[in-house]
């Protein structure tokens, strides 16, 4: 099974979210479980990286100095770097033009061009690297393009005549929407638009990718049924109904060598949960993320944190509501995000109003939030919909309890702690409102204080497998069923 992995993130090189920690983990598991895997992806370059933008520029060494890729009317160049991260092969494409301008995403209508020349490099690149692939994993919007081009532009391209593609949602909301005037700048026609592109008078790269490739899949099963209802379909609930049989749920795993409290490096102590009876390297995490936030030292108190894109999908609505009533109890409250400069206003004056009591730091920060996840006792994600999400897992990890809302991965991921049994891993509540996240809360502290029990609980996340492994094997199944299924048509 040959497989080209197309992401316009991989961690460690690039991340915004989520999908750069899967495209950095899931290839090596994938490749663990036999699969000739290769990733794409931009190679990210020049000064001044916005928030929330983690770009790494030293990386590999450059393989091809002048890849030809049709675009534009014409041929543009890329240049390809090539370095090898836990024995896969990572593949930069180099182009100053489109992703020498010093942030990831965020240029409007230069966006959809620049990925679409990426999704057209892809595409030639492959021929430079051996035979071709059985399949492309696309995810995404920014990769939408690459089933376009093999369904129209390149479907009497002999090479690609058995290469299927499989394209995974990691968000709906973000579609790639932009003018159909460009298409033809794309290299792509009349017969792309009308039948992939079109969204309401717009082109839209997502809806491409739903459209045209073999298979689709997301990154939780509750969230592969979520989007087919009008209320999470964010407008293409109707053409992912029509697809349902063509679309999976595999939710993701973690990376269990980046984020173990055993050996992880950014933290004052390491611990794990081969030491039930001693929590100290965790007390010790908590002492040190009180004092890099400049808080009194007061470890009986719980601190309740997030890390998160402060955008209305994390349910920020939500804890902006709730956080007197939280801070009311007694809690110490920790916040490391960035995005919406309204929702920075409003817990910057929270801070100001309760400065022993809560701290806040805007930005990007991959070592805060580690120490974070092992410092804090409580990790709040409240949100209104959540593909799959990570960091409620890499707190069940870390022995932080996590409480969520009960959507898409949240639900899959999170079972609600039952005092009878003492089973479950964390906290759950349903409505989307601040009452019933407050009670939650209230809940989560009355067992908090009881030691022993929540010790148990902590047990309970901590002991789970959340590697990659299990899903690593249900994506090469379907790898399988998918390029069968090509084959066949
Ligand atoms: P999403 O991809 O929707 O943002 P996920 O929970 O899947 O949500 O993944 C978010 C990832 O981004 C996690 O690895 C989280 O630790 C990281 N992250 C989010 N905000 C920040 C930040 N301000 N600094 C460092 N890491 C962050
Ligand atoms: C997206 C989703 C998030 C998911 C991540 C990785 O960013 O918002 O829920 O965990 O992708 O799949």
């Amino acid at each position: 099974m040959r497989v080209i992995f197309a992401s316009s993130e991989v961690v460690p090189y690039s991340k915004t979210g989520g999908l750069g920690d899967v495209a950095g983990a899931l290839p090596g598991a994938l490749q663990r479980c036999g699969v000739d895997i290769a990733v794409v992806t931009p190679r990210y370059t020049g000064q001044g990286a916005r928030p929330g933008d983690v770009i790494t520029q030293q990386i590999g060494h450059q393989i091809i100095h002048d890849l030809a890729v049709p675009f534009a009317g014409g041929m543009k160049y890329a240049a390809v770097w090539r370095d090898e991260r836990q024995g896969v092969p990572i593949y930069f494409i180099d182009n100053q033009e489109y992703f020498g301008v010093g942030y990831i995403y965020g240029a409007g209508d230069f966006d959809a061009e620049r990925f679409a020349f990426f999704s057209r490099a892809v595409l030639e690149l492959t021929r430079r690297l051996g035979p071709p692939p059985d399949l492309i994993h696309c995810h995404d919007w920014q990769t939408g393009f690459i089933p376009a081009y093999l369904a129209t532009t390149l479907a009497g391209d002999p090479w690609f005549a058995g290469t299927a593609t499989l394209f995974t949602i990691h968000n709906l909301a973000y579609q790639g929407i932009f003018s159909p005037d460009r298409l033809g700048h794309f290299g792509l026609g009349w017969e792309a638009f009308q039948h992939g592109f079109e969204f309401y008078q717009n082109a839209n790269a997502l809806k491409s990718g739903l459209y045209f490739s073999t298979a689709l899949s997301t990154v939780s099963p509750r969230y592969a049924r979520e989007i087919q209802t009008p209320e999470f379909g964010n407008r293409l609930d109707g053409l992912l109904r029509s697809r349902s049989r063509d679309l999976i749920g595999i939710l993701n795993g973690i990376d269990e060598d980046e984020w173990n409290p055993a050996t992880d490096r950014y933290l004052a102590a390491n611990y794990s949960s081969q030491l039930p009876a001693d929590p100290a390297g965790k007390l010790e995490c908590k002492r040190d993320l009180l004092s890099r936030y400049k808080l009194p030292i007061d470890l009986d108190r719980p601190v309740v944190a997030i890390v998160s894109r402060l955008t209305v999908q994390k349910g920020i609505d939500l804890i902006a509501q709730s956080i007197w009533r939280i801070l009311d109890t007694g809690a110490r409250f920790i916040l490391l995000g960035s995005g919406d400069r309204d929702y920075e206003g409003f817990f910057q004056h929270v801070r100001d109003t309760r400065p022993d009591q809560v701290g806040v730091y805007f930005g990007f920060s991959t070592a805060l939030s580690h120490q974070i996840e092992a410092g804090a006792d409580i990790f709040l994600m409240p949100s209104a919909y959540e593909p799959c999400g990570l960091n409620q897992m890499y707190s069940l990890r870390y022995g932080t309890i996590p409480i969520v809302r009960a959507v898409g991965g949240l639900d899959d991921s999170i079972r609600d702690f039952d005092l009878a049994t003492l089973e479950g891993n964390g906290f759950k509540f349903h409505e989307y409102s601040a009452e019933h996240l407050t009670e939650k809360f209230y809940e989560a502290l009355m067992i908090y204080y009881d030691r022993d029990v929540w010790r148990r609980l902590q047990l309970n996340g901590m002991r789970e497998d959340l590697s990659w492994n299990r899903s690593a094997r249900r994506y090469l199944e379907a790898y399988h069923q998918i390029v069968t299924r090509k084959r066949a048509a």
